[in-house]
């Protein structure tokens, strides 16, 4: 599978149409997550794909010291800003994620010359597909390669990571820039957020492919909810820590202990571990089941993930649950759940590759019946991490 040569050529037609440079074009994937919900800002494993939907970005170096950057979604908006101004917090417009990965590779790297660059994107926004970390990763790669940096993949997550926490201020884990830029094609990557460890597990596309559904629900509030859930978690450390001090980390809390403690937190924060607690062992379970080529094994673990993140962490909707009770349905649909923070976005199914066509038929014919909301499914395998396109 290769990136979508339409999204390119619309790309460096719009690049053009504003500036006469030849640029370089670069692309970097979206990620579905299939194991490990909200696992990363609680030091968990996490089980994602990168997805052959993503950013293409072109860029060319100006001599002035100006960055101006345009996006096809955000049509006639142009951020015109000297490169020397960029500080973290200074604009919270959809500029922001572009600008804060310049700002840390520059502070990494060396000083950037001025910058003309066009951001395109063919994954929708908001959506749980990590549309963000996308321009983040982009970039960050891109960076590197104009200035001919012979970067560490583990500085560059950090770099992508930075821009997202510090500039655009959202709180979340590494999972997302850890999915795009350590992706491999046909596998899953099983990512250790506190030991930094990983390993690809194989996901053979002739039996199973990824179907994605878009609930059509924008993810409202979503960054605030997200940090809510970040500051519960925090909080219900600080409560088990009281009693269990050697716990650095939710990811530390064992079955046993989390069962005499629970008292120690109030209702909902009892939920939030339980989440974290049974999504560390579904992770086990599902990383298991992959390495022994047990596909139904591995779908188990999604529906189960979903169950919890609907009741204990308490980020589905109506349209989400809907969807993924409509994929579960469906002969050879091996796991269902939604994937990114959720509060709306997409959901993502493990489906039997000979099932395929079933599945594309009935899932958003059920959903439209029960929620007069339209959908389709949108067939993936695991794609590869940023690349530079050649042109
Ligand atoms: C969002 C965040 C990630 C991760 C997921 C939940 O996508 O950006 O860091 O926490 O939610 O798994």
């Amino acid at each position: 599978m290769e990136v979508t040569s339409a999204l390119v050529e619309q790309t460096l037609e719009l690049f053009e149409q504003d500036c006469s440079a030849s640029p370089r074009v670069f692309f970097a994937p979206g990620r579905a997550n299939l194991g490990g919900a909200h696992m990363d800002y609680n030091g968990g494993k996490v089980m994602p794909a990168a997805l052959s939907r993503g950013t293409c970005i072109a860029l060319s170096p100006r001599t002035d010291g100006l960055l101006r950057l345009r996006s096809a979604q955000f049509p006639g908006e142009t951020a015109e800003v000297p490169i020397a101004d960029l500080r973290p917090g200074r604009t919270k417009s959809w500029s922001a994620y572009s600008e804060g990965a310049l700002y840390y590779a520059a502070q990494a790297w060396g000083d950037l010359p001025g910058l003309d660059i066009f951001v395109n994107a063919d994954l929708p926004m908001g959506r749980g597909l990590s549309s963000s970390a996308s321009v983040e990763c982009g970039m960050v790669f891109a960076v590197s390669k104009l200035l001919e940096v012979d970067a560490n993949v583990d500085e560059m997550i950090r770099l992508a990571h930075r821009a997202e926490n510090e500039y655009v201020g959202v709180r979340c884990g590494i999972l997302d820039q850890a999915a795009i830029f350590l992706a491999k094609a046909d596998s899953i990557l099983l990512f250790d957020c506190l030991e930094l460890t990983r390993e690809h597990l194989p996901f053979p596309s002739e039996k199973v492919a990824i179907a994605i559904l878009d609930s059509g629900v924008q993810r409202e509030l979503a960054n605030s909810a997200f940090n809510e859930r970040v500051a519960e978690c925090t909080r219900a450390l600080a409560l088990l820590q009281e009693e269990l001090p050697g716990v650095t980390c939710l990811r530390d809390v064992k079955r046993r202990d989390f069962e005499d403690q629970k008292d120690l937190l109030p209702p909902n924060l009892a939920r939030r571990v339980e989440h974290v607690v049974s999504e560390f062992e579904r992770t086990n379970i599902a990383s298991r089941a992959l390495r022994n080529g047990n596909l139904a094994g591995f779908g188990a673990t999604l529906s189960s993930a979903h169950e919890s993140l609907k009741t204990n962490y308490e980020v589905s909707t109506p349209e989400l649950d809907t969807l993924v009770e409509a994929a579960q349905s469906v002969e050879g649909c091996l796991g269902s759940r939604l994937t990114g923070a959720g509060f709306g976005g997409c959901t993502v199914s493990v489906v039997s590759a000979d099932r395929q066509e079933d599945f594309s038929a009935i899932v958003p014919e059920v959903y439209e019946r029960k929620t007069g909301r339209k959908t389709k499914v949108d067939w993936f395998h695991p794609f590869s991490g940023p690349e530079e396109i050649s042109l």
